[in-house]
């Protein structure tokens, strides 16, 4: 709000105002950099995780000759999608499934990768399971080899220790939003030598590696957002609605209760229920929760992550996905559980079934 009111400069004009603006987005790079552990000169603010994919993609691969990309089957559409593009221009996808943990492993993805592989593209945590990938090992072998690696970190950030130099990689996505700060903003950070290609070319800002008017209070926002929220805070609190939730509907699946996982997230099933459904009857007792992926709302179409982890359509589709955040308490996790029952029991109800 601040920087919205006194930064009313553009950060390209050279009259103090401008130079006021500098200021903001100028030391909130610093701070980028240094808690992601990055030189300032690599950050390159964007619109969000979905634009900074869509750049590391591109600046890879629309300068090489077609050949093998390797990802995981779990990623996120931000990065499935430009990929999916790339195949009309010749390039080939593999796609590494998970365990049914919904983790792959990292022997896995450097088995894919071959002669002919232009770019590794893995994220650091699913966006649905919570569930923690073995990037650094795959980094290690990417650079050893001189293979390109973007390593999506926007569910990362904040939840999961991160320090891009030492992750030797050549992209990192990231996103204000999921830590708390606000919405339509990111940054897409950049190895030192690895060029970056704008999506839209225009006035050259961020070095020209992403041109447009920086989203000055915005940028303010996500460097103010960093470290604010303490995300392993919340175990205490899953686990206790988890535990409750098993106790309370025994059939209850748990994804990725075996695989290290973001302590914020709970991904369950419920067999035999619909998601959406409960999920609407959740929104109705004042619970948001989601069912597949948030990000790809709107779709009726079972969760791609949940299919890779080997569930059918049905089970896919009973998915029930909690973030817990700031200010959630054990009793808001047994008023949950509580929800959870009612609305359980009512549709079971409802389809003539003994609750
Ligand atoms: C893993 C992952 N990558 C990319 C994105 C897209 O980020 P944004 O919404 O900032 O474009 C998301 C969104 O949730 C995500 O979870």
């Amino acid at each position: 709000m601040q920087a919205a009111s006194t930064a009313a400069g553009n950060p390209s004009s050279l009259h103090w105002a401008g130079r006021a603006a500098r200021r903001i987005v100028d030391d909130a790079r610093d701070q980028l950099a240094a808690y992601v552990g990055c030189e300032s000169g690599s950050v390159v603010f964007t619109s969000g995780g979905t634009e900074s994919n869509n750049i590391a993609i591109h600046s890879v691969l629309s300068s090489c000759d077609p050949g093998r990309v390797v990802c995981t089957a779990i990623e996120h559409p931000a990065v499935l999608k430009p990929l999916e593009q790339f195949a009309d221009h010749g390039f080939e996808t593999q796609r590494v499934r998970p365990d049914t943990n919904g983790v792959v492993t990292s022997g896995q993805v450097i088995a894919a990768i071959n002669d002919e592989t232009r770019m590794v593209c893995m994220m650091l945590v699913n966006n649905e399971s919570g569930a923690i990938q073995p990037v650094k090992q795959v980094a290690e072998y990417c650079r050893s080899h001189g293979i390109p690696m973007l390593i999506d970190a926007v569910q990362g950030l904040g939840k999961v220790a991160l320090h891009f130099l030492q992750m030797d990689v050549d992209f990192m996505s990231l996103s204000a939003h999921k830590i708390g700060g606000p919405k339509g903003v990111g940054a897409l950070i950049v190895r030192r030598g690895m060029k970056a290609v704008e999506l839209a070319p225009g006035g050259g800002q961020e070095r020209g590696r992403r041109s447009g008017t920086e989203n000055v209070p915005g940028i303010a926002g996500f460097a103010a957002a960093l470290g604010q929220i303490d995300f392993g805070a919340f175990a205490p609190v899953r686990d206790h609605f988890e535990k409750q939730l098993k106790i309370a509907i025994p059939e209850v699946r748990i994804m990725s209760e075996q695989a290290q996982r973001t302590a914020n997230t709970s991904l369950f099933l419920l067999p035999g229920m619909d998601g959406e459904t409960l999920l609407m009857q959740l929104d109705l007792a004042g619970f948001a929760v989601a069912s597949g992926s948030a990000c790809s709302s709107g779709k009726r179409d079972p969760s791609h992550v949940l299919l890779a982890m080997g569930l059918n359509e049905s089970l896919a589709r009973s998915s029930i996905r909690v973030s817990f955040g700031p200010g959630n308490t054990m009793e808001d996790g047994d008023a949950l559980v509580a929800a959870l029952v009612k609305s359980r029991n009512r549709l079971k109800g409802m389809a003539g079934l003994a609750v």
